[in-house]
């Protein structure tokens, strides 16, 4: 028997996430889906076909087994490449790609099947042996998958020219006050258990389950992550140019590319700019925010400063450890993601000042942990012990990318939905790829 209640809240959030790809694409002015903004990214209609295709894919062709309508599409758009470097990476050429009113057909014929298929996985769910039908499992797949692409849209839109993007009548505005003082915080010796067990979450990808108990040292952590105002003093100083800040690949990426500040900061006259989405802004009003750059430069600020960037777990007990012992849920409690706790859930397009929300600080007093930028870790992304990639339709997601050349990044950014904000989610990048809203702060030894 169907559980109506659910099975409504299920079609709500689906429509929730459509709604918002199409206000997203809805940035881009006509002629713009073909762009390609990044050279390791897919152009515009890649996406648009991609999300679509990946949940027919999963979820009805997939897990229910139906037959497929336009298979060609479904393996066109079947899946996203994250190539390391650009070079031999070449998407099809513009023409190959077909046109938008196929695709926005094709869209919306999975979407339609996606309603019906919501409602049979939930009919099928209390009686049915496999997981992915449980609590509809697989809807979440397509769900939070969609989701996590709005980032990658949105950090491709910033780098789009204006003249191929289309500025909404009102923006939420650009924050610049309420930045809190920089300071260091002490946390203890303690131990931190990574991954979530399986049956305590509704939903959780495979690389969130098992179970690492780890013995974390006394550390100082700052309290707030590093600003464009801080990042600019290690470019004044030189830190692009010193051999000895940077890892060797590190190093030898800096010097192919010429790269001598942030992907995300244009040089203008003797200055510099932060990109947004619609606007670049002087990097001086742009100070207090939280400085976004690729795991290379993060590390390479960290040693110019004399320290290192946090683990996964010191980064954990940072955020969800407490004096007492007791884990909480989130940084600020155990109470959910609300606006007075962060920058996350796309309220604004851009970010905050740093340690702007005194309401989300951990119990160390530690701001910014989520929202406003993910942050990195120092950690090689890789499976807890115990993981499973129990996602048959998807084994890949996780397992790909265990290869020691991609990093942990936790928390949220400003573009992040609440319904990837949980404690275990984990997010990881290449240590070369400056695009993501993605912010750092250091630690040191006790
Ligand atoms: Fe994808």
């Amino acid at each position: 028997m169907v559980d109506h209640g659910r099975a409504e809240k299920l079609r709500r959030a689906l429509e929730r996430v459509w709604t918002r790809t199409d206000e997203l694409f809805g940035l881009l002015a006509p002629g713009a889906l073909a762009a390609q903004p990044i050279a390791l990214r897919q152009p515009f209609i890649f996406y648009m076909g991609h999300l679509p295709a990946f949940a027919w894919n999963q979820v009805c062709r997939g897990v229910l087994g139906w037959p497929s309508f336009d298979p060609a599409l479904d393996d066109l758009f079947a899946r996203g490449i994250d190539p390391m470097e650009a070079d031999g990476f070449r998407p099809p050429p513009p023409d190959a790609w077909p046109s938008e009113d196929r695709v926005i057909a094709y869209r919306d014929r999975v979407r339609d099947a996606l309603r019906d298929a919501s409602e049979e996985l939930l009919a099928r769910a209390p009686t049915d042996g496999d997981v992915l039908v449980q609590n509809a499992r697989i809807a979440s797949v397509a769900l939070e998958h969609e989701l996590m692409h709005h980032e990658t849209f949105l950090y491709m839109l910033q780098q789009l020219p204006p003249e191929l993007k289309v500025r909404p009548p009102s923006l939420p505005p650009l924050e610049h006050d309420g930045a809190a003082a920089p300071r260091t915080v002490e946390v203890p010796a303690g131990e931190v258990r990574l991954g979530a067990d399986f049956e305590t979450l509704p939903f959780g990808w495979d690389n969130e389950f098992g179970r690492a108990e780890v013995k974390v040292q006394g550390f100082q952590i700052d309290a707030t992550p590093v600003r464009n105002r801080d990042f600019l003093e290690f470019v004044d100083e030189g830190g692009y140019t010193r051999r000895e800040l940077w890892g060797e690949a590190d190093w030898a990426w800096r010097e192919r590319h010429g790269i001598r500040h942030p992907a995300v900061w244009r040089t203008e006259g003797r200055g510099f700019m932060q990109q947004t989405l619609f606007e670049d802004v002087p990097l001086d009003r742009a100070g207090d925010w939280p400085v976004f750059v690729s795991w290379a430069e993060a590390s390479a600020f960290c040693r110019w400063r004399g320290s290192r960037l946090p683990t996964e777990a010191e980064w954990h007990r940072a955020a969800y450890g407490t004096p007492g012992g007791a884990v909480r849920s989130y940084p600020w409690g155990d109470n959910p993601p609300e606006a007075h706790r962060g920058n996350f859930g796309l309220r604004r397009w851009s970010p905050t000042p740093a340690g702007r929300f005194p309401e989300g600080a951990s119990a160390w007093g530690v701001l910014d942990l989520v929202g406003n930028g993910w942050e990195w870790t120092a950690t090689p992304f890789g499976p807890l012990p115990g993981f499973t990639p129990y996602i048959r339709t998807y084994p890949g997601y996780s397992t790909d990318f265990f290869d020691g050349r991609h990093y942990v990044l936790r928390g949220a950014s400003w573009a992040t939905d609440e319904t990837l904000i949980r404690r275990s989610f984990r997010n990881w990048f290449q240590p070369h790829y400056p695009y993501v809203f993605a912010k750092f702060r250091c630690v040191r030894n006790r």
